[in-house]
């Protein structure tokens, strides 16, 4: 498909400069949506307490400096990117994404939101996820204007999109104080039904957006993430409670993904195990 793609330019306003970009050699463009696990910096430019803006995120970083990410070093879009052979995509609010740089991707997410619109309401001002679907079509209006709707088109349907959602629904909502209010709408397997039904309806919405290959990770091993062993365990033991949460999350994920490719008919979605992979290298860290 890429191939037959025709030499594209456009001639950037009052410009001196013509840039070129030819289909034939267009990298896969890479979208990623969801929360702090996949957010490379959109949160350092809104008003919000959910940043990792200073030490000690950022000390392992190529610039040894914060960048927005909440790891030490890379995240997960950044090693899939490498994997792409792309630069990283840049965070959509990036006043530098414009131009050319918006052919590679963007990411959209911000750390955190979740599936319900109501999670994260502590951090005031974050792009909740179907804001961030939002700024995806207005980002495809964008690129339209660059190097034409077909074009777009096909650059979208290409892609390789990444969503990361769900921990948060738990940890920064119904977990996040005792007697929390979706705690007492809701036990915890109805719950899980209740927000697993609500991602089916973004998954969806991805879809008719244009994603025809999405990554849907499922949550890690909630109750052993080191603020929760600080909040919830005395003897160092996981909370059993989130891991039970998680435990209910994962498989119905897997089973609405399914349903989601069935109904559409193609191997659109991909169920990416985060716990598995967290138990190997866990389990087997030499292999790491
Ligand atoms: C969340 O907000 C979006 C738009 O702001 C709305 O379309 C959606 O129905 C809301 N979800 C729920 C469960 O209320």
């Amino acid at each position: 498909m890429a191939s037959s793609m025709a030499l594209a330019c456009y001639i950037i306003v009052l410009g001196v400069s013509v840039v070129c970009w030819k289909g034939a050699e267009a990298q896969r463009a890479f979208f990623v949506f969801g929360d702090s696990l996949v957010d490379n910096g959109n949160n350092n430019y809104l008003a919000t307490s959910a940043r990792a803006d200073a030490p000690p995120y950022g000390i392992d970083y190529p610039t040894r400096r914060a960048t927005g990410r909440f790891s030490n070093g890379y995240n997960i879009p950044d090693f899939i990117s490498q994997a792409l052979g792309a630069e990283s995509t840049l965070p959509y609010l990036d006043p530098e994404l414009n131009g050319e740089r918006l052919l590679v991707g963007a990411n959209f997410a911000s750390a955190g939101i979740g599936i319900l619109n109501d999670t994260g309401i502590q951090f005031v001002n974050i792009i909740r996820i179907y804001r961030q679907l939002q700024y995806w079509e207005e980002y495809q209006q964008r690129v339209s204007a660059i190097i034409g709707s077909e074009q777009t088109q096909s650059l979208i349907n290409g892609a390789l999109v990444l969503i990361t959602l769900g921990g948060n629904d738990f940890v920064n909502n119904y977990y996040l104080v005792p007697y929390s209010a979706r705690s007492r709408q809701y036990n915890l397997p109805d719950y899980v039904k209740y927000i697993i039904s609500e991602y089916k309806k973004i998954l969806a919405r991805l879809y008719e957006l244009g994603a025809r290959r999405v990554l849907v990770t499922g949550t890690g091993p909630l109750g052993c993430v080191p603020a929760e062993l600080a909040q919830r365990s005395s003897n160092g033991e996981c909370s059993a409670e989130l891991q039970r949460a998680a435990s209910l999350f994962n498989p119905q994920l897997v089973q609405i993904i399914r349903q989601l490719n069935s109904e559409i008919g193609s191997e659109v979605f991909v169920a990416v195990n985060t716990q598995q992979m967290h138990i190997d290298f866990i389990s087997n860290p030499q292999r790491y």
